[in-house]
């Protein structure tokens, strides 16, 4: 099923253009993507709870939309989860709900804000890519994590289509500063025959 505002979403090119569209997007956006069976938050969570020994600790979710991801990461026992996004009125909507120890608003290429303690676990879910949020963004979480720190996040077929999105995590890896602990590809929205890969890396 396509239509609203989903056929609109690859396009966007600048931070602003994309802000706008999610603030225009934001009061329909869980029903139309629902209806197109978003499966990438629960993949996320479920991969990335594998990995993770303490789930008690707080953990980010960055580019947190309305709260899908969150509630994935919910339901996948993370207990306490920050979430920040570009877009105030998905901020409205994730306000609403009541996933989140805290909410925040961010500026593109902002300084992410300091928690007491670094994150152990940052989750980036349907955040980078062609429509959304620039790859520098996971440059910008990794470097946000501590040692031994795990970020899950997802590619779609429109952000695999620049191999510049998964050559990033290879930067990573090859000098040693990351391991690259899952990756799977699989439905993102089956609803427009979308697929993703999901990722779990570990900083070293
Ligand atoms: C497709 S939605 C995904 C939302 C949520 N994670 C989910 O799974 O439903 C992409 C989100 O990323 C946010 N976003 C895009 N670029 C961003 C950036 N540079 N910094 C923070 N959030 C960003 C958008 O505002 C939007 O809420």
């Amino acid at each position: 099923m396509t239509k609203g505002f989903l056929s609109k979403s690859y396009g966007k090119t600048t931070s602003v253009s994309v802000r706008a569209h999610y603030d225009e997007w934001a009061t329909s956006y869980n029903k139309e993507i629902t209806e197109n069976g978003y499966a990438t938050p629960g993949r996320c969570a479920a991969a990335l709870a594998q990995f993770s020994n303490d789930r008690t600790a707080p953990i980010l979710d960055f580019g947190r939309g309305t709260s899908l991801s969150g509630l994935a990461l919910k339901l996948a026992g993370f207990q306490v989860i920050d979430g920040i996004d570009l877009s105030a009125d998905m901020l409205k909507v994730a306000k609403t709900t009541e996933t989140y120890r805290s909410l925040e608003l961010i500026e593109p290429n902002a300084v992410l804000p300091t928690p007491d303690v670094a994150y152990a676990n940052i989750a980036a879910i349907g955040v980078i890519g062609a429509g959304a949020a620039p790859i520098s963004v996971f440059h910008l979480l990794m470097h946000a994590l501590p040692k031994g720190g795990k970020l899950v996040f997802s590619l779609n077929g429109h952000a695999l289509a620049d191999p510049e999105n998964e050559a990033a995590i290879n930067e990573w890896t090859k000098k040693g500063s990351a391991n690259l602990l899952f990756k799977e590809h699989g439905d993102h929205l089956p609803g427009i025959n979308l697929k993703s890969n999901v990722y779990v890396v570990e900083k070293t």
